[in-house]
């Protein structure tokens, strides 16, 4: 055999390998429904099957025990002013992001101290300038946010 009639052969093989690929690819296509396509109802079906067993309930922390309801759980989040001020406080008072007066800069809190406390818990609950009402998290309860204010102030004294 030389080369030219092997190269015949060798091409011819390979077409009709092609050839029976396609075929049994386009036989798979027909007898094989599409497999991705479900419907809304299998949808919630899964959805339903890999939920969670349980969920938290965090929108009443001013609750002091843990209160069970049906299957949601309620916890108190946060059970003093250093953890609330770690959590929602920090984010802008550590650095002074936007010009909050920082964390422990005793200058800049006596300063605003001179309004006196009351008014630092209202614009901490309410909202003042650039800081949003109780940091952003409007779901925790006011005694929380004036605990934070205290934990703030001792910070500076
Ligand atoms: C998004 C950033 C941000 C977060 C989060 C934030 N603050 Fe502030 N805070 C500011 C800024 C900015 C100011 C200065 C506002 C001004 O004087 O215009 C400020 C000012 C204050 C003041 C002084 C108010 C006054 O009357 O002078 C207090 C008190 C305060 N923040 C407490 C808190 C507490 C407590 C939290 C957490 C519950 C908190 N802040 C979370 C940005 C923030």
């Amino acid at each position: 055999m030389n080369d030219k009639q092997f190269t015949t052969i060798f091409l011819g093989v390979m077409g009709v390998l092609t050839i029976i690929f396609f075929v049994i690819f386009f036989i798979a296509q027909i007898i094989v429904p599409e497999t991705n396509v479900a419907d809304e109802f299998t949808n919630n079906a899964v959805v339903s099957r890999i939920e969670p067993v349980g969920k938290l309930n965090y929108s009443d922390a001013n609750e002091q025990e843990a209160k069970t309801t049906g299957n949601l759980v309620k916890v108190d989040l946060y059970k003093n002013g250093e953890e609330v001020y770690n959590a929602v406080c920090q984010s802008c008072h550590t650095s002074g992001i936007l010009n909050s007066p920082k964390f422990g800069d005793k200058v800049a809190w006596k300063e605003r101290l001179s309004k006196g406390k009351e008014k630092l818990y209202a614009n901490a609950i309410n909202g003042i300038g650039a800081m949003p009402a109780k940091g952003g998290r409007s779901d925790l309860p006011d005694n929380l946010i004036e605990m934070s204010v205290d934990y703030i102030i001792q910070s500076a004294e």
